[in-house]
């Protein structure tokens, strides 16, 4: 009788920095956040879970200032250069729209302060090349955005990799997309060329280009195309990127803004089996499946499902940013793998004008 695929669900595991063994031992780092908005909130989160202390931002736009004064009962400046003088600072979050990392990142790094900048590092290859140098220079950890690097089901499914699990990567799927939650506009800090550098392929794209990395390694070509084709805006709103690593895998980025809900997804394909990872289906799961049942049909595949109580990637990353700061540990993300993810999407963009494949130039 041929033996029936083999199904392993796992048990949720627990967060590796999950709870308060989050905390960084050492006297908690202070803080500042150079930005109130949105993504801010999950950086003052990620502080809390760190055993960190968040002690003063910057705003320049009064409501916001006056709102999170009063959540997070710390004093709010007006500017990066107002805040810098707050007494006692070691590091910044920098969660400004992107027109801002690099003078934020640029002014924390001569300060002395060490810096964990959102995504994209900047917009240009020269401001991420400055804000590297200026972090060097003072000797401080700057640390990129890319959050999906500290998650757990990413981690999981890097260690697949690099074990082997999968043979040898032939393609790999990155696909990131939303609809801003069903709005009708788009807000000007990522709908204006100016504020955002690009569209959906550089806010999105960068966190894919820099998983593409983080799984496939170095990317060596890239051909993509880029469309408006939902929103009244000066960026695209749809765009599609396929690449060839250096290994000879192939593989793909999909971006929009024109999807219907929220969509995070990776999948990865090699000659020994696959893993599937998506958003879409309820609770993330990372499924690996591979092939170790002998009489097994097309579509019986075995399978392991690998499952966290809390993905992590947001808290994570501010724990891993922390402990590079106290201990000393390998930043997660570098300004250098910053700097390479938007390389990658600055070729895209270069090569969606032109309509053709074009390599990537170190
Ligand atoms: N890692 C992620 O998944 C993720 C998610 C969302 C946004 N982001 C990034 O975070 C950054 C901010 O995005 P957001 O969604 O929070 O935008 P947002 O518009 O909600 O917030 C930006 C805030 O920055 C303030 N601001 C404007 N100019 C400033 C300046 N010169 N100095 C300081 N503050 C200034 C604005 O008043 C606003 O409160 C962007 O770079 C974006 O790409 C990352």
């Amino acid at each position: 009788m041929p033996k029936r695929p083999k199904k392993t669900a796992l048990k949720a595991e627990p967060n590796a920095y999950g709870g308060p063994s989050a905390t960084v031992p050492g006297t908690p780092v202070r803080v500042g956040i150079v930005g109130a908005g949105g993504i801010a909130n999950q950086h003052y989160r990620g502080y809390t879970t760190a055993g960190a202390e968040v002690v003063a931002f910057a705003d320049p736009y009064l409501p916001t200032r006056e709102r999170r004064e009063k959540e997070w009962s710390i004093p709010g400046y007006a500017s990066v250069d107002e805040l810098l003088e707050h007494t006692g600072l070691e590091a910044i979050s920098v969660c400004s729209p992107n027109a801002f990392h690099a003078d934020a990142t640029v002014k924390a790094a001569r300060a002395g302060k060490h810096i964990l900048c959102e995504k994209p590092l900047s917009m240009s290859l020269e401001q991420c090349q400055t804000m590297i140098q200026a972090a060097q220079k003072a000797g401080v950890v700057l640390q990129t955005g890319h959050h999906l690097r500290s998650n757990l089901l990413v981690e999981k499914a890097r260690s697949l990799i690099q074990s082997g699990a999968l043979g040898k990567i032939t393609f790999i799927r990155l696909r990131q997309a939303h609809d801003w939650g069903g709005r009708k506009t788009v807000a000007p800090s990522f709908g204006l060329l100016a504020n955002s550098g690009g569209g959906t392929m550089l806010d999105n794209g960068c966190h894919m280009f820099d998983l593409a990395r983080f799984l496939g390694g170095e990317v060596a070509n890239v051909f993509a195309r880029t469309a408006t084709l939902g929103f009244d805006i000066e960026v695209e709103d749809v765009a599609v990127a396929s690449l060839e690593f250096a290994s000879g895998a192939l593989g793909s980025v999909e971006n929009a803004w024109t999807a219907t809900g929220w969509e995070e997804g990776f999948w990865v394909y090699g000659t020994e089996g696959a893993l599937e990872c998506t958003n879409r289906l309820g609770k993330r799961v990372l499924r690996h499946a591979y092939r170790s049942s002998p009489g097994t049909t097309w579509d019986k595949l075995d399978e392991t499902l690998y499952n966290f109580v809390d993905e992590g990637g947001h808290s994570r990353e501010i724990v891993n940013f922390i402990r590079s700061i106290r201990e000393g540990t390998p930043v997660v993300c570098t300004g250098q793998d910053g700097m390479e993810s938007v390389r990658l999407v600055l070729t895209a963009y270069e090569s969606a004008k032109k309509g053709k494949p074009l390599s990537v130039k170190q």
